[in-house]
């Protein structure tokens, strides 16, 4: 029988996230990196990757690869992975962690543009089914993988709405605030994309998982935060920190019987 360290060891895995650099993916970053983990980073933001790798490599002493690329072009995806194969010869995760805002990203439904939709469709979701088909061919050849898709709360169930009412938009100020039909349909794709991957890939040593990360405090608006809070059962938003012991689960052995699954941690928000 292994030890609780044994299960949930990621010493010297290979584990590659895309969207690094954000708030939950650079969490997911340093605390995989922590635990021994070499973290290959791809964003869009290279500086901010470049710095993380720079701080990874000294505070914990990993060989973390950064790497510049927009998930919605694929050479640059296909440009990711032989990067990877080249430095590491293997890849034991893939985390499919981009999302996009695009201008026009909190514009209501009745002015949604094809534009932005589009664009958040290739990155949200087109970026990664394409890195999961490339990550896949690694994981073919070596005889093993592990796919971990970020989705959301409403990629499990309908925006609610009333909770925006009167609040501030921290991230475009000046746009009403509210969430997105582009956001919603790509989260939800992410679930079913895990289902469909872990039965196409089925009998395959290839794991594909999703997590749903409940919202994050960062500095929202007061009226948001006791909207937010209230429509949960534990009565808050995340700490950004606290969905490390999830991923942590779903990228380790402690997972290993686990496949096609969605790992709900939103605070209680979907039980009720
Ligand atoms: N923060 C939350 O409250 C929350 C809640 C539920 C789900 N999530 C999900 O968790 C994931 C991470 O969330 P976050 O809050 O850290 O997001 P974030 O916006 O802070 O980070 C997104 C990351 O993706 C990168 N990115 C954006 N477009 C890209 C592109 N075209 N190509 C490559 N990289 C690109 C950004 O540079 C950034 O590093 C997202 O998928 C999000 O939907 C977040």
């Amino acid at each position: 029988m292994k030890t609780a360290e044994e299960l949930f060891s990621v010493k010297g895995k290979v584990i590659a996230i895309i969207g690094a650099t954000g708030i939950l993916g650079r969490q997911y970053c340093m605390f995989l990196s922590k635990e021994g983990a070499h973290v290959a980073m791809g964003d869009i933001n290279i500086d901010a990757c470049n710095e993380l790798a720079e701080r990874i490599r000294k505070d914990f002493k990993t060989n973390p690869l950064a790497y510049h690329i927009d998930i919605s072009e694929e050479s640059m995806i296909e440009g990711f992975f032989s990067a990877v194969e080249s430095k590491y010869k293997r890849l034991d995760v893939l985390v499919n962690n981009v999302q996009t805002k695009p201008e026009g990203f909190y514009a209501p439904f009745e002015n949604y543009s094809m534009e932005t939709l589009k664009k958040v469709l290739d990155a949200n979701l087109g970026g990664a089914v394409i890195a999961s088909q490339k990550a896949c061919k690694i994981f073919l050849r070596q005889g093993y993988g592990n796919i971990v898709n970020i989705a959301s709360t409403y990629g499990n169930v309908g925006a609610d709405q009333r909770i925006y009412e009167g609040v501030k938009n921290i991230y475009f100020p000046g746009s009403p605030f509210s969430s997105p039909v582009s956001y919603a349909i790509t989260k939800a794709g992410m679930i079913n994309l895990t289902r469909y991957l872990a039965s196409y890939y089925r009998e395959k040593n290839i794991r594909v998982n999703c997590l749903t990360p409940g919202g994050v405090y960062d500095n929202h608006d007061e009226t948001f935060l006791r909207n937010y809070s209230y429509r949960t059962l534990l009565g808050r938003m995340a700490d950004r920190d606290e969905y490390n012991g999830a991923i942590l689960f779903l990228v380790s052995e402690a997972s290993s019987y686990m496949t096609g699954s969605n790992l709900i941690v939103d605070g209680g928000w979907t039980a009720i």
